[in-house]
Formats: C-alpha cells, structure tokens, sequence
C-alpha cells in the first residue's frame, strides 16, 4: 500500500509539472485531488487495510494530499502570471504612454468684453445696475416716452409672449426707470448690462439677441459736456487714447439732444469695409441727456436733475478690438471661433 502511494505521489507530481496552463491544471487537479480524483480512491483503500497498517497508510496519505495541495497552489500562481504577461504583451495597450490632456474651457468672447467694460466703467465709478430681460411695453416703451403707434417703435422690432403686454426687452433702456426708482432720490451713476431681443433681418452686423451696456448718471448740473467727455474717455481706455471718436446727432425718444458716437474702423483702418459700411466708422452706442418726460417717470424733478445716458453693443466692441468681421460668430457656436478668444 505504501508503494501504491509513493507510486501515486510521484506520477502526480510528473503530471503536474507537465501542465502548461491553467485549463490543463484544473484538469489535473480534478484527476488527482478531486471528489473522485485518485488519491480520493486510493483513501478509500486505506479502510480496507489491516488494523495494524491502517495508521501508518493514513498518515502517508495526509500528507500526500496536502504536499500535492501546496504544489498545485504554487503551480497556479506561476501559470496566472505567465499568461497575464502573455496577455499583455500580446495586447497593444501600453500602459506607459502619457494620458490624454484634460480639455478647458474659457471664457465666452462677449463675458470677456463684458467684463472689460465693468472694469472701466467701475474705476469711473458707475456700479452695475441688474435688470430683467423679460419686461412689459410700459417698461421697455411707455415710460420711456415711446407712447403706444409712435412711429419710433418701428426701430425696435420687438418679441411678445402670448401674454399681452410682456415682452422681450429690445434694449437695456427700460433698465433706467427701475434704477430711478431704486435710487430716487439720490444721485446715479450706473451700468446696466444684459442681453437684449430683437426680431429682425439677421445680418453681419445685427443678431436677434446681443447684449448692451446701458449707462445712466443722474444728478444736479449734469451736462452734455460730462456725457461727451465721460463717453471718450471711455474710448480711449478701452481701444487706446490715439483712437479718433465722433459724435453724430441722431435720434431717440427718451433722450433730447441725443447722439450716436462712432469710433474708427480698425478692421480697414478707416478705408471701408463690410463691417462698417464702407463709411471708416463703427457705430458703437447711442447716447443723450435724459429726456424731461423720463426724468418725472422716474421719480426726478427735470427742473432740479439732469443727467446723461447711453447705451453701447459689447459685440460690436469685440468685432472691433479684436478685428471680427461678423456678428453672428458670436451665438454660432462654432468652436473655430470660440476657441480664438
Ligand atoms: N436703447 C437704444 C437702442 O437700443 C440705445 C440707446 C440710445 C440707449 C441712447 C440710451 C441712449 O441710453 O441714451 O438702440
């Protein structure tokens, strides 16, 4: 019986070194030590031996089973990294090439512009005045002296909601009675930025939606000197003090005298081209003293206040600081374009 088990042992152990993957390792595990494996039959036996022998065989046995139980778990660990390495190396993954880069964004050109023109407008001392995009014709017409059929309404051609009266803004102005009546009766000196809505014939120079900056000062002997002067030095701190400005006299029902400033076409050095129409001039707000009849809708006595306002196109301030031909690049979302800035 103890040579049977030698026997055993050692064709076990031949057979064991003899596999060469894990498949044929189970394999072998299942002939040997398995519920009906050999060494199983073979303990059997042992019941069947002499008293006097039974003992001894038991204990041979034992030991088998474990000693091939060791070899077996030393074997499998061998065969699992042999063919994780096989795999590996068999596989184009290179573990060692650098990761891919992680993508950042930026800033939006227009939030860039925009915040450009706080900064200027804070170190002027004008605070940022927030209003609503959503506004009703009171707000955005009315009180700013643009009566119901004025004709001056067809210059602002304007979103309604199917609620009656409430409209998309056409402009930030309406912003300026909200803020007169925030600050009656103190003196102001605000911005108000925010994107604008007009329903009209899209083209490189105009969008359905785009922001302004609107601006306000009122206050005690404000004159049309401190709007011109205050409107230049604007310029100069936001384009350089060599750019040429000019004041054209124009038109607009809250404000009396009004004027539009033109600064100088820096996308043709001012010989003409599509973005100015060919005029070497790029409009880039529109502005006034305060209209009388908006001064009383706003809470403030015409005979004691005055002020100024205007309103500008941060687009149209980007195209020309930074040399961009048309509008619509900015809500395209082209990624050639955003990623530019
Ligand atoms: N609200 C005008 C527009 O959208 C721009 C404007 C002109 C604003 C003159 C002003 C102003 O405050 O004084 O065309």
């Amino acid at each position: 019986m103890l040579e049977q088990l030698d026997e055993l042992y050692n064709e076990a152990l031949e057979k064991l070194n003899q596999a060469q993957t894990t498949a044929e390792l189970s394999a072998w595990y299942k002939e040997m030590l398995g519920r009906k494996g050999q060494v199983y039959l073979l303990t059997r036996q042992v019941g069947q031996l002499d008293p006097a022998e039974r003992p001894q065989a038991g204990k041979r046995i034992n030991a088998i089973k474990q000693e091939l139980e060791a070899c077996y778990e030393e074997k499998l660990a061998a065969l699992k990294t042999a063919e994780l390495e096989a795999q590996i190396a068999a596989s184009s993954l290179d573990v060692t090439l650098p990761g891919r880069r992680q993508w950042r964004g930026r800033l939006h050109p227009s939030t860039q512009i925009l915040r450009e023109i706080y900064q200027i407008w804070g170190k002027m001392g004008f605070q940022i005045f927030r209003s609503r995009d959503v506004e009703t014709d009171e707000y955005n017409f009315e009180l700013l002296n643009i009566p119901q059929h004025h004709p001056a309404r067809d210059l602002w051609d304007t979103f309604h909601t199917i609620t009656p009266g409430v409209i998309l803004r056409t402009h930030t102005s309406p912003g300026q009675i909200h803020a007169m009546h925030a600050y009656h009766p103190e003196p102001i000196r605000v911005i108000l930025p925010g994107m604008c809505y007009r329903y009209e014939q899209i083209t490189a120079r105009s969008e359905i939606q785009f922001h302004q900056v609107e601006g306000l000062a009122v206050g005690k002997h404000i004159t049309f000197t401190d709007l011109k002067g205050t409107l230049t030095e604007f310029v100069r701190r936001m384009f350089g003090a060599e750019r040429k400005v000019r004041f054209r006299a124009s038109y607009f029902p809250f404000t009396e005298p009004s004027a539009e400033m033109d600064v100088e076409c820096l996308l043709c050095q001012g010989d003409g081209c599509q973005v100015c129409k060919y005029t070497g001039w790029l409009e880039i707000l529109g502005c006034g003293m305060v209209h009388p009849v908006v001064l009383r809708n706003g809470g403030y006595d015409p005979a004691v206040y005055s002020g100024f306002a205007f309103g500008m196109g941060p687009e149209r301030i980007a195209m020309l600081k930074y040399g961009i031909d048309d509008i619509r690049y900015f809500w395209g979302n082209d990624l050639r374009f955003l990623e530019q800035f």
